[in-house]
């Protein structure tokens, strides 16, 4: 593509120009990636009056966004469907609606190969495609999970080979979504906003463009500082839960209620914060992105132990449970081969519908390969697609139908649209790896 180079006069303007368009709100915005980080965004700065296209390779979102209906469960139909009445959100799948953005948020998957190597396809795909439309003038901003250096050493070099120069021509930073799926009290305008760029310039013009939209913005001083900020966020949870699932292993050996101690240490008022034992970890940021900061270090020199050990710790979490369920009905003189096993909640966490890395896939394959016959229920989850790990599609049946015909039920996701009191009544047995019967005395009940 031929790129008009700018004299000395515009290039000083380029950046005095961003900045108006931002600050009138007169900026095209464009937003690559329609997902769960994607979307919200998209839908965040529309509501703050600018006019927003989004980017995606998938024909079915685009379709969907056109119509005015939303796929996220965070984005209610009725917030989107006005916008896009409105004319002031609109999809496409053609990048060539690039050449007419000032700003581009590049929201794509960032996923692990199976050799837990990054997968930067997704990121280099897309900005290929936006490197062809780069043009003076444009805030680029990089929001998917990734490692230190992706925006200076990966992406940098793709744009600057349009002739264009980083900081005076084009802006480029990036920005770390901290998005939480399903949380009522944070989403994206209430959830400070960090972001570093390349060049001062970058970071000042990237903050201007994310204050229009959200409440609190933090810049810092690099696009590494910025990739390493949530790369802390996400390993300090991710070592946090591997923690407390030793701590949970450890208590189940000498029969000690492993919840009843957290949330009794949690009323230290200082110095304890309080993280849960669970069936494993899912979803597509905990179990994935910490291993994008041990790939990075590892070419540094420096072996990410703690990143390995709970990574370790919690991959066996869904053995542990099959192997709890395999003993309550052992204890009930009852094989697991052959036995109706009812997992309960698939979603990687309460009140979402999103299975991704979901613990649950594994403990319906582990139950059925040790000869379960297995049912679930999710209100979130109607069914279960064959991936690479489960074997087979599966229809979700009711809880309550699903509990009564099952030898054993396991609670893997604590969905709160969910009678746990009518559960225990009609189940035989239940293993519980959420503390969802908190409070509920009964024979019945086996916790992790
Ligand atoms: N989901 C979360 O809770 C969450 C939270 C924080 C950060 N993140 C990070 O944000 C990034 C995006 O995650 P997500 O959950 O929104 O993923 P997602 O799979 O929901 O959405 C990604 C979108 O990108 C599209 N896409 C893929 N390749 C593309 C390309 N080349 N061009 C245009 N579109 C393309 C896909 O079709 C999809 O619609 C990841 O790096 C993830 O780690 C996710």
């Amino acid at each position: 593509m031929e790129i008009s180079y700018p004299n000395e006069v515009q290039l000083e303007s380029c950046l005095q120009q961003l900045r108006h368009k931002i600050q009138s709100h007169q900026a095209q915005v464009g937003i690559v990636g329609l997902g769960y980080v994607g979307l919200p965004l998209a839908v965040e700065f529309a509501r703050a009056g600018f006019a927003v296209t989004g980017v995606d390779i998938d024909s079915n979102k685009v379709k969907a966004i056109n119509s005015g209906s939303s796929y996220i469960q965070d984005v209610p139909t009725s917030v989107l469907g006005p916008l896009v009445e409105a004319g002031k959100l609109r999809a496409t799948a053609d990048f060539s609606a690039i050449a007419e953005m000032d700003t581009v948020n590049i929201a794509v998957p960032t996923p692990l190969r199976k050799t837990k190597d990054p997968d930067m396809s997704y990121v280099v795909n897309a900005c290929e495609e936006i490197a062809k439309y780069i043009h003076p003038g444009m805030l680029a901003i990089l929001e998917s999970t990734t490692y230190p250096g992706t925006t200076d050493e990966l992406m940098l070099p793709m744009f600057e080979r349009s002739g264009l120069v980083v900081g005076e021509d084009f802006f480029l930073c990036f920005s770390p979504e901290r998005v939480d799926p399903g949380n009522p009290n944070f989403q994206t305008a209430n959830i400070p906003k960090v972001v570093g760029g390349i060049t001062p310039a970058c970071t000042e013009v990237g903050a201007l463009f994310y204050s229009q939209a959200i409440e609190k913005v933090v810049p810092v001083g690099s696009t590494r500082v910025a990739e390493m900020v949530k790369l802390l966020e996400n390993t300090f949870r991710m070592i946090n839960i591997g923690l407390v699932n030793e701590i949970a292993l450890m208590c189940d050996r000498i029969g000690i209620n492993v919840w009843e101690v957290i949330d009794a240490a949690a009323t230290k008022p200082f110095g304890f914060m309080p993280f849960y034992p669970g069936p494993g970890l899912g979803g597509h940021c905990i179990p994935i992105d910490p291993f994008y900061l041990s790939w990075k270090t590892k070419q540094a020199g420096i072996e990410a132990r703690f990143i390995e050990l709970a990574g370790y710790i919690n991959g066996q979490m869904p053995h542990f449970v099959v192997d709890k369920v395999q003993n309550a009905l052992n204890d009930h003189t009852k094989p697991l081969k052959g036995s109706r096993v009812h997992v309960l909640g698939v979603a990687y966490k309460r009140d979402i519908d999103d299975v991704r890395e979901s613990p649950a896939l594994d403990i319906i394959h582990l139950l059925g390969k040790r000869g379960a016959e297995v049912t679930y229920s999710d209100p979130f989850v109607p069914r279960l697609r064959a991936d690479g790990v489960l074997s087979h599609d599966m229809e979700a049946i009711d809880p309550y139908h699903g509990s009564l015909e099952a030898d054993c039920v396991v609670i893997v996701t604590d969905h709160k649209n969910i009678d746990y009191r009518k559960i225990v009544e009609q189940a035989r047995l239940i293993v519980d790896t959420r503390n969802a019967l908190k409070g509920i005395a009964s024979q019945k009940i086996v916790r992790l």
